[in-house]
């Protein structure tokens, strides 16, 4: 199901400098001088293409990010740096210097996380010398646990959902004077995820410096929403009137940014099913990301379970010339959702035989067992 952008502020200025070129820039640089840092590959399909009937696919494949596997390394590591720089009072220059080291030593980190956010923050904290406490609800499987200890986070298991797990390190971050780095935003909260938010325009940065010409329609997979308003807001930040039609896709299983677009405000919404996508299964928008989507985005599309999966085996068993992709479940939503707009949405979403498509893997297998048990093979 596809919803046009139905809010009242739809089309209305974004005011949202820390979205902007000068700090996707700066994201870079600062990123930069981590040693693992480097852009991530933007994979042509023209295979696929053609076969959707549209001029060009293009794939920022963030399953090569740093070590992690994920575009989740550029968030939580980029507020851990900048938190720790203010902490300690540091420039940039001595980002992996002495006196940072001597300083994060007494800091501690600590989130919860379904799996990806909660590895780039402990890669931030462990990268610094500092400690990271990391939250997990019993739902996140056992090698998405062990990815994140292998960082050197401690890890507090809670019984329930992911939203216990957050009032579990809201508590604790209160009662022990710990920094929550939260992905998720609610009022009152919300300076630590724009600086998460702010670490994914590293993506939107290395797109556009590789592209001659910007793509027509980009499709961003969304959980809280803040890959896809940091995506979305810089796009629209920097080209203007050029910018490229935004398609924001959610699992029908918990599509709270679409629920919250079709009833004019953000609302969380009941549980359902879970969803295989389950890096996505979230319940309610993050506060800065649906400041931004319900300005920014243009439509908001609902994905079956199963698309989800034929989109990781089509990008796995690609045909002709095209290059095989390793996208996990949630990775492969964007392409599932640019595969469900030209064989379903031509039309509403001005599809044609010129159009030049940008979707993200936002990661690959980050759980090798469960990528065989949906794909039938191994992720190597
Ligand atoms: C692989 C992957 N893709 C997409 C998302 C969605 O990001 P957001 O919650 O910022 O919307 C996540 C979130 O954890 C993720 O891990």
């Amino acid at each position: 199901m596809l919803e046009p952008n139905r809010s009242a502020v739809y089309g209305a200025p974004l005011q949202a400098a820390y979205l902007d070129r000068k700090a996707a820039a700066d994201v870079v640089a600062l990123l930069g001088r981590c040693p693992a840092y480097r852009p991530t590959p933007l994979v042509p399909l023209p295979e696929q293409a053609r076969s959707l009937g549209v001029a060009e696919i293009r794939v920022k494949d963030e399953s090569a990010r740093f070590a992690l596997k994920s575009f989740k390394a550029l968030g939580g590591m980029h507020a851990v740096l900048r938190l720790a720089m203010v902490l300690a009072d540091v420039s940039a220059d001595e980002l992996l210097g002495e006196r940072m080291r001597a300083a994060a030593r007494k800091m501690v980190f600590a989130c919860a996380t379904d799996g990806n956010h909660g590895r780039s923050v402990a890669c931030g904290a462990q990268l610094l010398g500092a400690r990271a406490i990391v939250y997990v609800h019993h739902g996140v499987s056992a090698a998405r646990v062990a990815a994140i200890a292998a960082y050197g986070a401690e890890i507090r298991t809670v019984q329930g959902s992911y939203d216990d797990s957050v009032r579990a390190v809201m508590a604790d971050c209160t009662r022990n004077g710990w920094t929550l780095v939260s992905d998720m935003s609610w009022p009152g909260y919300v300076e630590v995820p724009r600086l998460v938010m702010q670490g994914y325009l590293a993506m939107a940065h290395e797109v556009l410096a590789a592209l001659d010409a910007p793509p027509t329609h980009v499709f961003l997979q969304a959980g809280c929403g803040g890959l896809a308003a940091a995506v979305a807001g810089h796009l629209a930040l920097v080209l203007g009137s050029g910018r490229p039609r935004i398609v924001i896709a959610e699992p029908a299983r918990a599509a709270c940014l679409f629920e919250s677009n079709r009833q004019g405000r953000r609302l969380e919404i009941p549980p359902t099913e879970p969803t295989v996508m389950s890096m996505l299964e979230c319940y309610e928008p993050s506060l800065a990301a649906w400041e931004v989507l319900e300005r920014v985005a243009d439509h908001f599309l609902l994905l079956a379970e199963d698309e989800a999966v034929a989109a990781m085996r089509a990008l796995a068993f690609p045909q002709g010339e095209d290059a095989p992709l390793v996208a996990g479940e949630s990775g492969a939503a964007g392409f599932a959702a640019a595969r469900a707009a030209c064989m379903r949405y031509r039309a509403a979403l001005g599809i044609t035989a010129e159009s030049r498509l940008l979707v993200f893997n936002t990661e690959g297998a980050t759980d090798p067992d469960l990528y065989r048990s949906l794909i039938g093979t191994g992720p190597a």
